[in-house]
């Protein structure tokens, strides 16, 4: 990339100005936003994303981590190709959707049934309600810095101070019931459990702590977590948004042995296309059957649930890596220990304290903080990550910045080789300018 930022992108600072005249602050999503505005892309292929300016970019960020297969995987392409032909909406059930939901009950330790929807807010939308409706109580117990994407109730606690709505337009009411908890500890979820008095209904979270922090949970705690939800009659759930199908074939639930009741999927789960889903035991799942005459939980799905090109996508993409699962997570498990481990040594090299947590292929850099939950990512040294990412964007590598970075199977040794290379040119001028 000739020069720097605003210089090599000035298509992109074009687009965000005219973005701004149509869109709130130029997004559609605001993780999307960072300073001082975002790239905008015009292809992506492989390992690899374009700006409008014509710049390419080794991709980690990889749409939200969906893309475990890299952009445009030959199986989803031939899937896609082969399906566009045949319809791109039935609005009624097919063979494709009955198929991906064999292939991820085949998978996933939890998933005795589910429900296809288009989003993974949706997913936890009705993993909630659901939840609800089998324990007959209301609480939900939540992590500070969980992060379930756009719903309503669940729209608390993200950022500091933890317990707080996200949002204005969101009633106190509606999320009267739902209680943030620090991850990774285990006295915490149990004082809340006894707090509520009898009326939790669900613990709710995501095994490795995405946005806020790209945290993995420790092994024992989602053990405890596990015996604590039984010992007290209350539903364990995992948001498995970001983990399923990356940290392994089954999951987080598969990483570590602990199968929860509940859990939210989506993601890789369809292929790179539109997909959400709610996955858990049978007697909870069909609450949802709409022949019940008692205790029915209306759920969704939506209009374009179960749509065709997404159960396409999604089932080339589960298929093979059900398939190739024996290389592609030792690669995967490999090639993100190896790339967390690298950058800390370049940076410790320096004098600079950062730390890069993360599971599997997923990682995340932080400067002055170690964490071990979302209030601790939080006290991190923001202008340093923003200015590591905006300095590995000009030298054509894309992390999303303050947000993980996921490694797929088309990032080779030397794309990371030159992740760290890029990481250490860094961590040199900082400490430099220090
Ligand atoms: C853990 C987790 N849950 C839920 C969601 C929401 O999914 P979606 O953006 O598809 O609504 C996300 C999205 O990033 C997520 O990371």
């Amino acid at each position: 990339m000739p020069g720097s930022y605003p210089e090599a992108t000035r298509r992109s600072g074009k687009l965000f100005e005219r973005a701004k005249k149509v869109f709130a602050g130029g997004v559609n999503h605001n993780a999307r936003f960072y300073q001082p505005y975002p790239l905008f892309v015009s292809r992506a292929g492989a390992q690899h994303v374009w700006d409008a300016d014509g710049n390419r970019y080794t991709d980690y960020w990889m749409g939200h981590m969906a893309l475990i297969l890299g952009h445009s995987p030959r199986p989803v392409v031939d899937a896609l190709r082969g399906q566009i032909g045949r319809g791109t909406h039935y609005g009624m059930g097919s063979g494709l959707s009955v198929e991906l939901a064999e292939e991820i009950q085949k998978t996933v330790p939890c998933a005795e049934m589910m429900r296809f929807c288009n989003t993974g807010a949706e997913a936890t939308m009705y993993l909630v309600r659901l939840a609800r409706g089998y324990t007959g109580k209301r609480t939900v117990i939540k992590m500070a810095g969980g992060w379930h994407g756009y719903n309503t109730e669940l729209n608390k606690g993200v950022h500091r101070p933890f317990d707080k709505s996200e949002s204005a337009g969101i009633l106190g009411e509606e999320q009267a019931f739902v209680k943030n908890v620090r991850f990774n500890d285990l006295g915490a979820a149990e004082h809340t459990i006894k707090e509520a008095e009898g009326d939790a209904a669900l613990i709710f979270l995501e095994p490795v702590l995405g946005a806020g922090g790209c945290v993995p949970a420790d092994p024992d705690y989602l053990k405890g977590l596990r015996e604590l939800a039984d010992r007290h009659g209350v539903l364990l759930a995992f948001d498995e948004i970001i983990t399923g199908f990356r940290v392994s074939l089954g999951g987080a639930q598969g990483y570590y042995g602990v199968t929860p009741d509940l859990a939210s999927f989506g993601k890789i789960a369809g292929g790179g296309l539109p997909l959400g889903l709610v996955a858990g035991r049978k007697e909870i799942i069909s609450l949802a059957d709409p022949t019940r005459k008692e205790n029915f939980v209306s759920i969704g799905g939506g209009t374009f649930s179960e749509n065709p090109l997404s159960m396409a996508a999604g089932l080339a993409t589960v298929r093979h890596l059900r398939r190739h699962a024996g290389s592609v997570y030792p690669m995967l498990d490999k090639a993100g220990r190896g790339m967390r481990k690298a950058v800390d040594k370049v940076f410790a090299a320096e004098g600079v304290d950062a730390h890069t947590t993360g599971l599997g292929s997923l990682f995340l850099t932080h400067f002055g903080v170690a964490p071990k939950n979302a209030e601790e990512s939080a006290e991190g040294d923001k202008k340093a990550r923003l200015d590591y990412c905006l300095e590995l964007m000009t030298k054509g590598i894309f992390v999303l910045p303050g947000h993980p970075g996921g490694i797929s199977t088309c990032h080779t040794p030397q794309d990371l080789k030159e992740f760290v290379e890029q990481s250490g040119k860094f961590a040199a001028r900082l400490s430099k300018a220090r």
